[in-house]
């Protein structure tokens, strides 16, 4: 039964977000985390996960931590065998974590940051959907959040094979909420537009390319993390219990 005076809250639920040792991810850990939810905080390094699980432990809120690079099937493996053992469950999985190793013209995209980017963007995101769909099957349902990027709808200048997987994670959102729909499985996409965070300083450090991406962006700024999070405890939560296969997009109007 919904709570109808907070469609927000998330008590009991176990949520794993990747990417959350900073940026976005790290933000939505936090909001996650205060609205109740027990989050499992991970990236590849174990360190700086359990120092994000301790500020939101000392918040008083509820998180552990667990290293996976997405791009690595044997830790995707390692990672849902841990959640099984541990937590028997997962209600929402956060796929946020991703790779943007080249920044340059498509046609001197090499092969090894084509092969990192979509190891990382489509396999990753793909496998743990997997594998966290087949958790929540068993359950009796869930809900999936893909991070996605406005790039995944005009492709980003000098960005080529990122944009391509983030186009991918689009189409991957919407092929995997028509399939689970039945199985009570909610898949939806974020679309951020332009963050400050480390992933996006080769373009936020660059006055030129700053100044420029400015003018496309009605609300003349570069977003904060914390911007992105409410969106997602919007798409996690029974607020949103009838949206799946959806993208919000949060870009301070770019997209317009
Ligand atoms: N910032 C923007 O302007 C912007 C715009 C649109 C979309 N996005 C999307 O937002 C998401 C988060 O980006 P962000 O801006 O918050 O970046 P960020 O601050 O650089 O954070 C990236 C996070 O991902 C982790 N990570 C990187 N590679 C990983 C891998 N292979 N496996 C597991 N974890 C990995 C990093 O931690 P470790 O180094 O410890 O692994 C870190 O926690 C991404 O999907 C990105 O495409 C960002």
């Amino acid at each position: 039964m919904t709570n109808k005076k907070n469609l927000f809250d998330l008590t009991g639920k176990v949520a794993l977000v990747t990417g959350a040792s900073r940026g976005i991810g790290e933000a939505i850990a936090h909001l996650l985390a205060a609205y109740g939810a027990h989050v499992i905080v991970s990236s590849r390094k174990q360190e700086s996960c359990e120092q994000v699980a301790q500020a939101i432990n000392d918040a008083g809120g509820s998180a552990s931590a667990y290293a996976c690079h997405v791009g690595e099937m044997e830790q995707i493996d390692s990672i849902f065998a841990h959640i099984s053992s541990e937590y028997e469950k997962l209600d929402i999985l956060v796929n946020n974590a991703a790779a943007n190793p080249y920044f340059g013209h498509i046609l001197d995209t090499d092969l090894a940051a084509y092969q990192k980017t979509v190891d990382v963007n489509i396999r990753g995101y793909f496998f743990m959907s997997v594998a966290a769909g087949k958790l929540m099957k068993e359950q009796g349902g869930g809900v999936i959040l893909n991070t996605a990027s406005v790039n995944g709808v005009v492709a980003g200048d000098m960005q080529g094979i990122y944009s391509i997987t983030k186009a991918a994670v689009i189409s991957m959102t919407k092929s995997f909420a028509k399939e689970c729909g039945s199985l009570n499985i909610r898949v939806n996409a974020l679309l951020p537009g332009l963050t400050d965070t480390k992933f996006a300083s080769a373009l936020t450090n660059n006055e030129k390319i700053l100044k420029g991406a400015l003018t496309q962006i009605p609300l003349g700024r570069v977003a904060d993390p914390e911007e992105m999070a409410g969106a997602v405890l919007y798409l996690v939560s029974d607020a949103s219990s009838y949206t799946t296969g959806a993208t919000l997009t949060v870009d301070g109007g770019m997209l317009a």
